[in-house]
C-alpha cells in the first residue's frame, strides 16, 4: 500500500518510517508527506529522502475543518493513497474524516492508552506517580486517542525522571513500535475488524 504520513513537527517518527521503509521488503511505501505547516522540519527529512511532500496550511481554514480536510482529501487521491499515519499531526479530524479511512488510518500516542490521553503525557505519568509510561499505536477513530489498540511498548519510570527524561526513554521505544506497526497494518496482519484489531494472517 501507499502510506501518507501526515506530520506538524519535528518529524522524527517521520524519520524512524523513512529509516525502516528502506528496506525493500518494507511492506508499504512512503508515498507522500503532508504537513499542515510549511514550516515543520519533518518536511525536510521526506525531501532528503526524496519522498513527494504536500503543504496544506490549516490556519486559513480557521474552524472549518471539513474545508481543510476537503484540500487534504484532494492531495491525498492525487497520491493514490491507501493508508495514512498520523505522526505528530496537531490537528483534530472530523467524523466524516476519519470514518472515510476508518481501517485505514493509524496514530502514535506518547502513552499506554488508555492512560492519558490528549497533551502533555509525560508530566501527568510524572505526576501521577506511575511507574510504567510508553506509547500506543492505534486505528484512528472518532474518539480522540479512543481508537482499537494495535502495538504498546512500556518503559519504567525511573526516580529522578524529569519530563524531558521520560520522553526521550518513550521517544526511543515510538521509533521501534511505529514501524513495526505500519508494517502489521501494512501488510494486513493487523486489521480492524468490527471495532475491534484482529491479528494474525487474515482467515
Ligand atoms: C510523538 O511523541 C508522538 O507520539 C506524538 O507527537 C510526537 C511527535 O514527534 N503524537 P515527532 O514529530 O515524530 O518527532
Amino acid at each position: 500500500p501507499r502510506v501518507a504520513v501526515l506530520i506538524s513537527g519535528r518529524g522524527s517518527n517521520l524519520g524512524a518510517l523513512i529509516a525502516a521503509a528502506r528496506d525493500p521488503a518494507y511492506p508499504a511505501e512512503l508515498a507522500l508527506v503532508l504537513s499542515n505547516r510549511a514550516d515543520a522540519a519533518g518536511l525536510e527529512r521526506a525531501r532528503e529522502a526524496g519522498i513527494p511532500t504536500a503543504v496544506v496550511e490549516s490556519r486559513p481554514f480557521g474552524r472549518d475543518r471539513a474545508g481543510f480536510e476537503a484540500a487534504m482529501g484532494e492531495r491525498l487521491a492525487g497520491a493514490g493513497i491507501d493508508l495514512i499515519a498520523l505522526a505528530g499531526f496537531l490537528r483534530v479530524l472530523t467524523e466524516g474524516f476519519v470514518t472515510a479511512w476508518s481501517g485505514q488510518m493509524l496514530n502514535i500516542h506518547p502513552s499506554l492508552l488508555p492512560a492519558f490521553p490528549g497533551l502533555d503525557t509525560h508530566a501527568r505519568a510524572i505526576a501521577a506517580g506511575v511507574r510504567l509510561h510508553g506509547c500506543t499505536v492505534h486505528f484512528v477513530t472518532p474518539g480522540v486517542d479512543e481508537g482499537p489498540i494495535i502495538a504498546q511498548a512500556a518503559v519504567p519510570v525511573l526516580p529522578g525522571d524529569d519530563e524531558d527524561a521520560l520522553a526521550a526513554r518513550v521517544l526511543a521505544q515510538e521509533h521501534r513500535l511505529y514501524p513495526a506497526a505500519l508494517a502489521w497494518a501494512a501488510s494486513g496482519l493487523a486489521r480492524l475488524e468490527g471495532g475491534r484489531v484482529a491479528i494474525g494472517a487474515p482467515m
